[in-house]
């Protein structure tokens, strides 16, 4: 995780990269720091907290100068204190880094740095780069190299990354070497920003946006060297190469509250809009099925598909799980759900005939690309279901689905998992017409998708129903949420959301397996949360319902309107409207958003940025 940026050019960076960090900070908010070099040097100020508090530190202690780099801190190794907030040091001052991503190797080589004298003073394992780095930059003036070529800075990074095993994204600056950044990558992304005279360096494009729309994604083994009169970038083994530049849509720059008092209600509020953009264009009323620009696949070789694999982590994990059931309900193909962080150890067996696609909000989840990557490697084509275009999943996958959700701004993610349940059925109807299935089924799949946008506007309604049922239980300790079927995995995902950012203990369960174990934790303490839509499945989960109540467990009914039974049995409903089984899980995953946010919101909880979590995870 970590959020980087970096700037060179003629305006002050202070500002620049703080606003940068601002938008960065969906990334990690443990810890930020910037490092300027200006007239003084190279000067640092870091710490512990949001960007907001490292803002007034430079309030306090002014920096100034036109080049420079910043970080939000994700804490992976080393605590969350001053002294580990980045930028860190390397050697007597010579070498300023900021990273992102991990490495593995850092204690044999911190032990080597400590052996040849370098003094550490953070636990992190990023300060071992910026003394490898220092370390080299002495071994090339030691052994002769000219200490004012710009070229002695590159090969002391070329040779310290030679060393390091992990993932990097680094920016650095070198005290000697005014008027230079350097960017290196390897697993953790960068892009560089192309202005007129001035360049930037950040994590993703967002906080690119205000100031360029050509942008430059780096590679793997790519290094940048970025002044004011250009970038250079050099690849590990083919040389200096020519940088292809991209041009960013700038429409989707909608990191505003627009009166919303959260980016996640926000979000969640946009879900009409949201479902309508994932099913724009992408139904065929003539040919009773749905089409996809970027499949990359031809009708033959999808019809030869025999089995799918989904990975994914997380919310997008839950996704996956609801395309499953939609998959093999409509096409009867065989799916399996991975976690990706499984997947890519696992070695599974995957048949020609097996497809694999990586599901991903951020398109940069370290996990699932490594996922991805294992599958490609094997020489399966693999695709991806991702939000965020130019990430490096959709880069990198040989085809694949976006979202078109927009920007997902809260740590919880909301609109995007129902723009992922939204593609994965289209996806299901599309493969479903590859095979059996009839013109008449696939015109009434398409009808009742058309209907989506505006089924969703009435399931917001729920949302005052949603604030008392949180007034009333927001102190519990604990809470059960149970579904079948398609609620199941609803059930899984309205458990993440409270777990996330209300840090209540949570559990989602199948609702007929709860008696196999979580029964045991129902008491008049413990609200349990039944989603129980009218449906194929009704009748059953009613029996567990009614298990539950003779334990006095306090009941929570995400109902169909007009239920008078579950009325009658439950102590609190949510109404919703009835939807054919298989899209239940678009409509009843809404109220139990709404709920973990006002539960959330009710306990003082930051609902934007709940501890210990990022948006995006891009290590290990
Ligand atoms: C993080 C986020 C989750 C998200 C997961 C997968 O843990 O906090 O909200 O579901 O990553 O992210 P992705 O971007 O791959 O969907």
């Amino acid at each position: 995780m970590c959020g980087i940026v970096g700037y060179v050019g003629s305006r002050d960076a202070t500002d620049i990269l703080l606003e940068g960090l601002r938008r960065l900070e969906y990334r990690g908010y443990d810890s930020a720091g910037i490092a300027i070099q200006g007239a003084d040097g190279i000067l640092i100020r870091k710490k512990v907290g949001r960007v907001s508090e490292l803002a007034a530190l430079v309030d306090q202690k002014p920096v100034s100068g036109n080049i420079g780099i910043g970080h939000t801190r994700w804490a992976t190794h080393g605590g969350i204190t001053d002294e580990n907030s980045h930028p860190h040091v390397g050697g007597n001052g010579e070498v300023i880094v900021v990273h992102n991503g991990v490495i593995e190797n850092y204690a044999l080589l911190k032990d080597k740095l400590t052996a040849l004298g370098f003094v550490f003073r953070s636990s992190t394992d990023t300060e071992v780069v910026s003394h490898l780095i220092a370390h080299h930059l002495e071994e090339q003036t030691r052994l002769g190299a000219d200490p004012e070529n710009p070229k002695t800075p590159l090969l002391a990074l070329q040779l310290a990354i030679k060393n390091l095993k992990g993932t990097y994204g680094l920016g650095v600056l070198f005290r000697d070497f005014p008027g230079m950044l350097v960017a290196a990558r390897c697993g953790s992304p960068l892009v560089l920003g192309m202005g007129k005279g001035e360049f930037f360096l950040a994590s993703d494009a967002t906080p690119l946006k205000p100031h360029t729309d050509q942008v430059v994604f780096l590679e793997d083994h790519e290094i940048a060297v970025i002044t004011t009169s250009g970038v250079e970038v050099t690849h590990r083994d083919r040389g200096v190469t020519a940088p292809s530049i991209h041009v960013l849509d700038q429409s989707d720059d909608e990191a505003e509250l627009k009166g919303y008092a959260h980016y996640m209600l926000k979000e969640i509020f946009e879900q009409p809009n949201t479902i309508e953009n994932a099913l724009r264009g992408r139904l065929d009323e003539d040919a009773a099925t749905s089409k996809f620009g970027g499949l990359n696949l031809d009708t033959r070789q999808l019809r030869q598909v025999d089995r799918i694999v989904l990975t994914a982590c997380g919310t997008s994990w839950h996704a996956g799980l609801v395309g499953e059931y939609l998959i093999e309900e409509f096409a009867r193909i065989p799916v399996e759900v991975e976690y990706a962080s499984e997947f890519r150890y696992r070695n599974p067996p995957l048949s020609d005939t097996t497809m694999v696609f990586a599901i991903t909000q951020s398109g940069e989840t370290a996990d699932t690309l490594a996922a991805m990557r294992e599958s490609q490697r094997k020489g399966h084509p693999t695709l991806a279901i991702c939000n965020v275009v130019g990430s490096t999943i959709a880069r990198e996958a040989d085809g694949g689905i976006f979202l078109h959700a927009g920007p997902e701004v809260g740590v919880a993610s909301t609109k995007a998992f129902t723009s992922q349940v939204t593609v994965l059925t289209l996806l299901a109807l599309y493969l479903g017409r590859l095979r059996h299935m009839s013109y008449t089924a696939g015109r009434r799949i398409i009808g009742h998708l058309r209907d989506m946008p505006q089924t969703i506007q009435q399931t917001l309604k729920c949302h005052e129903q949603v604030q008392e049922v949180a007034a009333k239980y927001f102190s519990a300790q604990n809470f059960l949420y149970m579904g079948r079927g398609y609620n199941f995995p609803v059930a899984l995902e309205g458990a993440l959301k409270l777990k996330e950012i209300s840090y209540i203990h949570a559990e989602g369960y199948p609702a007929a397996e709860m008696k196999h174990g979580p029964i045991a934790l129902v008491d008049e303490n413990t609200p349990s949360v039944f989603v129980i839509p009218r449906g194929a499945m009704y009748p059953k989960v009613m029996s567990n319902l009614e298990e539950v109540k003779a334990r006095k467990g306090p009941i929570i009914a995400i109902a169909t309107e007009n239920d008078s039974r579950i009325a009658a049995v439950a102590d609190d409903v949510i109404t919703i409207p009835d939807v054919e089984d298989y899209l239940q899980p678009l409509v009843s995953s809404i109220p139990l958003q709404l709920l973990a946010y006002h539960i959330a919101v009710q306990r003082g909880c930051n609902v934007d940025r709940p501890r210990n979590l990022a948006k995006s995870v891009t290590v290990e």
